[in-house]
């Protein structure tokens, strides 16, 4: 992954400056549409209620937002933020009937909005690529309203052996995949590490209460090869 490292910029910015403009494709593609499937259950989960603010970071093309903005009928407000301006054009280009989505090139871990601002925020497959996960946290707990929840989706921790063994048979084929559509096997070398690498679904749990976060708790998606945690500002 030699490649990345031959400027200033932040390692996960290029990686998506590299693959946004196949980000959606790659994802139907990777998870054989399965991402769908969960994002739907995310937003059932949330269940959301109208007249309402979504704050949606790491936001990539939207689809949380749309999601909520679907399931509020539309009476709602969705704010999209990415670092990546690329993602965020793309998402507007989806969505551009929408009066009622709003979108932020800025950083999850330094958000430009004021506290107790937001009744939900969402995450969905965003967490993992924070260089300070506690910032991206602490940022989330002070923009929700007293009363708001964190809602986020991220691969985790597969319970089953078996399972286990064929995910990382599969998760290895996944760079090749990235070399035959994208022409470039290094950001998807990236995600596969980037998945290893990351929390168990208990220790990410422990993670958000540090930031005071109540209530927090997790339900595995496929065996833990994804997971929501859910948690509230009192
Ligand atoms: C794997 S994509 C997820 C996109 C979308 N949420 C989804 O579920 O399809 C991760 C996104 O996080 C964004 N990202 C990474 N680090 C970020 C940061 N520090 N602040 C804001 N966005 C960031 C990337 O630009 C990318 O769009």
């Amino acid at each position: 992954m030699k490649s990345y490292h031959t400027n200033n910029e932040r390692f996960v910015t290029k990686v998506f400056k590299d693959v946004f403009d196949k980000y959606d494709i790659m994802n139907d593609l990777m998870s054989l549409g399965v991402h769908r499937i969960w994002k739907k259950k995310f937003i059932d989960s949330l269940n959301p209620q109208r007249n309402t603010k979504l704050i949606d970071v790491a936001s990539g093309t939207g689809d949380i937002a749309k999601l909520f903005l679907k399931k509020v009928q539309f009476e709602s407000f969705a704010y999209c933020v990415d670092e990546n301006q690329g993602m965020l054009n793309i998402s507007k280009k989806k969505n551009y009937r929408s009066s009622s989505m709003k979108w932020f090139c800025n950083d999850g871990e330094k958000l430009p909005f004021k506290d107790n601002y937001f009744d939900y925020y969402t995450i969905s497959f965003g967490i993992r690529n924070f260089s300070n996960i506690n910032k991206a946290l602490h940022e989330a707990y002070r923009v929700l309203k007293p009363g708001g929840r964190f809602l986020c989706l991220e691969f985790s921790k597969v319970q089953n052996d078996l399972l286990n063994q064929f995910y990382k048979l599969y998760s290895k084929s996944l760079p090749t995949i990235g070399k035959i559509i994208v022409g470039k096997s290094e950001p998807y070398e990236y995600l596969v590490s980037s998945i290893e690498k990351f929390y168990n679904q208990e220790d990410f749990l422990k993670i958000i209460e540090k930031q005071n976060f109540k209530n927090v708790t997790f339900k595995n998606l496929n065996g833990g090869i994804a997971a929501i945690h859910s948690a509230w500002k009192v």
